[in-house]
């Protein structure tokens, strides 16, 4: 191991739920700084692992009838084999449910105490009557008292994002039985976060990394910070010390995780875990934005007050949507990576590209698969792939090889520049600025071998021809060695293109300038396929399917909410009850965002009725207007896509077929 080495980590996945896209904008990253770190010389440790405990895991494993420990597995299985699929390696891939995160959380929290930072008091905290049982984090969920959004019992998720304690969600409701819950008092563990404020300003100064990580806590801290709930009411977790009725909360473990891994990777390879979290060598963390208050004011207070290292860095990368609309699992608003992408036979390296080119890291991504296409075809394949095989075509057919001699000195320098500002673009964590440079010097070797015409000049000056195509090699080289942290399988491909038979990661950077100590080129094939308008209509028929899907179960759920399910026969009586009435149609509309959803108004005569109909796959507004159809008039309102439905229009069979009289009754007459 190098005098220096790195830490670099990513945030730790829950084990409910498979890998999304949301996942990858913070896994690629840092699997790219960590390759392009070691294309540098530098030593770098590349820890994750998975988040076993909290209440989510526990929700997940009730609901699949499984224990959390037999979720967690699986799930953690999961996202390994996920990773590794899409070029990930990490050093070492832990489970926080494992011993050692179990040992060194309760070493940390022992020291937490003993130095004074752990004090017990009595909170009112949410409770359901019903179901017998203290209502942690996600087990509620009601209003956030900062802005009133819905919110979660530990974050106001859909409003301003701020942590919650235990008890200050106002309207609590139990997840578990949908009742209203109660407040009743309980001990729990403190931690005197507030102490921390001066450590954690000077801290916050000079952290390292992306500007929303510091400025985000910087904010926070001067609204003033509170102390803070660091044991939770579950069976599963990390018991906390001297008092087993009570688990340390998983935001406590989690982060914990990132030294336990350290550990378990120490020992695995003879490696030295303190010269991170005990010495001065650097801790990288990766997170999504969503989870900077934790990294970034938790974590650094716990690691200090217990007399660890603190990080020197945190990168955090901005939010993922999808076409334009919120990211949201039960929407269908999402891209899982393996059913979605991997397994439709597409290439990691294409989704490794397009998540880190499109956008800066910091920003939102609106994830589009047209965009994706257009991206690989005109910057893989038309700049990249063409120069590439443009370039190793004419070796190996016209040339037989590498011609002898030294590349001109302008292209030395010109690959000498490009390193210089990939390498500044990322120390500065400006990841797609250093992919641009990349991609601008294949555009370079485009432009110079289509202006100097290798095959007409061949015809009169074979020598002119060979120093032409042998720059070209020289700055394919390059691109293979810089591209090869962020494309790292077609890289490898390319490499061996160019005549070489091991391993192009192994390869240091400084090399991109150096000649080839080789003749023999093979016959070179395409390296980038074209993303086909064909396989463009796969990907987006996925996702709109999911989407028509969700829309389906929502609606589902909202009948089964209004309408009263019984298996047995109703009686006359019960019959009589629905009120059926002719109505006549007077305008109709789509509802954004629904693709089944139309908004209908009509007419009974002497009222007027909107109706959300699902059948907006069948009829357009146009047709439907004029239209006599029966209503059932005395259901229950509901809200569909938030959008107020005032009865039901009755139409028959897959196709919808509207059920209509036969002769011209007036509106609002009544079936019976
Ligand atoms: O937000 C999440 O998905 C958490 N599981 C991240 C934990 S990161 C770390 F602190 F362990
Ligand atoms: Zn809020």
């Amino acid at each position: 191991m190098s005098d220096s080495p790195l830490l670099v980590t990513c945030g730790l996945p829950y084990t409910n739920g498979p890998c999304h896209i949301g996942h990858l904008r913070t896994y690629v990253p840092a699997d790219f700084y960590v390759r392009y770190q070691r294309h540098l010389g530098k030593e770098v440790v590349f820890i994750c692992g998975s988040d076993n405990h909290g209440t989510p895991i526990v929700i997940s494993a009730d609901q699949s009838g499984k224990t959390p420990r037999e979720i967690s597995e699986i799930y953690h299985t999961h996202f390994d084999l996920t990773f590794k699929r899409m070029n990930i390696f990490f050093d070492q891939f832990g489970m926080t449910d494992d011993p050692a995160n179990h040992q060194r959380t309760q070493k940390i929290v022992q020291s937490l105490i003993d130095n004074g930072h752990v004090y017990q008091k009595t909170i009112s905290q949410s409770y359901c009557p019903k179901c017998s049982m203290f209502l942690p984090d996600r087990y509620v969920e009601g209003i956030c008292p900062h802005c009133g959004a819905p919110a979660r019992g530990d974050e106001c998720d859909q409003g301003c994002g701020k942590h919650l304690e235990p008890g200050e969600i106002t309207k609590p409701v139990c997840k578990v039985c949908g009742g209203n819950a109660e407040l009743r008092d309980q001990e729990h563990y403190f931690f005197r976060l507030g102490d921390f404020s001066e450590f954690l300003e000077n801290y916050l100064s000079e952290l390292d990394g992306t500007s929303n990580a510091r400025n985000y806590a910087i904010g926070w801290l001067k609204e003033g910070l509170h102390d803070w709930c660091i044991t939770r009411t579950l069976n599963w977790g990390v018991k906390f010390p001297g008092n087993d009725d009570l688990v340390v909360y998983v935001w406590v473990d989690a982060p914990i995780g990132y030294m336990a891994f350290t550990e378990e990777w120490a020992k695995k390879n003879n490696g030295n875990w303190e010269q991170f979290w005990r010495g001065s060598q650097p801790i990288i963390h990766f997170i999504g934005q969503d989870i900077i208050y934790h990294h970034c004011v938790f974590w650094p207070a716990i690691l200090k007050g217990a007399g660890y290292a603190t990080p020197h860095a945190v990168v955090a990368s901005g939010m993922v949507k999808i076409n334009e609309k919120k990211f949201s699992k039960s929407r269908g608003n999402v891209v899982w990576t393996n059913d979605d992408y991997l397994d439709q036979g597409l290439p990691a390296d294409y989704l490794r590209y397009y998540l880190l080119a499109y956008t800066s890291h910091t920003k939102e991504l609106n994830f589009s698969w047209k965009i994706f296409q257009e991206r690989i075809n005109n910057e893989l394949v038309d700049t990249l792939g063409n120069f590439l095989y443009r370039t190793l075509h004419f070796a190996a057919n016209k040339l037989g090889g590498i011609p002898d001699g030294e590349p001109e000195t302008e292209i030395s320098e010109r690959i000498q520049a490009t390193i210089d500002r990939v390498s500044a673009e990322m120390e500065h964590y400006e990841f797609k600025n250093a992919i641009d440079e990349m991609m601008s010097l294949a555009g370079f070797g485009n432009t110079y071998i289509q202006t100097n015409a290798p095959w007409k000049l061949i015809k009169e000056d074979r020598q002119a021809a060979e120093l032409v195509i042998l720059n070209c090699l020289q700055i394919a080289k390059a691109c293979t060695l810089l591209f090869d942290a962020l494309i790292p399988e077609k890289s490898q491909h390319a490499w061996e293109m160019l005549g070489y038979t091991d391993h192009v990661a192994s390869h240091a950077i400084t090399e991109a300038t150096q000649g080839f100590a080789h003749t023999n080129l093979p016959k070179p094939s395409i390296l980038f396929a074209k993303i086909e308008d064909d396989t463009l209509t796969i990907l987006e028929d996925i996702m709109t399917k999911r989407i028509q899907e969700a829309e389906m179960n929502e609606n589902t759920k909202i009948n089964e909410n209004t309408e009263t399910q019984t298996d047995e026969r109703i009686s006359i009586d019960e019959f009589g009850r629905v009120e059926l009435k002719v109505a006549k149609i007077l305008s109709a509309e789509k509802i954004e965002g629904s693709k089944k959803l139309l908004k209908i108004q009509v007419t009974l005569g002497d009222e007027e009725r909107q109706i959300v109909s699902g059948i907006a796959q069948y009829y357009t507004p146009e047709e439907l207007v004029g239209k006599s159809v029966v209503v059932v008039t005395n259901l229950k309102k509901a809200k569909l896509f938030g959008v107020e439905s005032d009865g039901k229009i009755l139409a028959a069979g897959d196709n919808a077929s509207l059920l209509m009289p036969g002769d011209d009754v007036s509106p609002g007459t009544k079936i019976l």
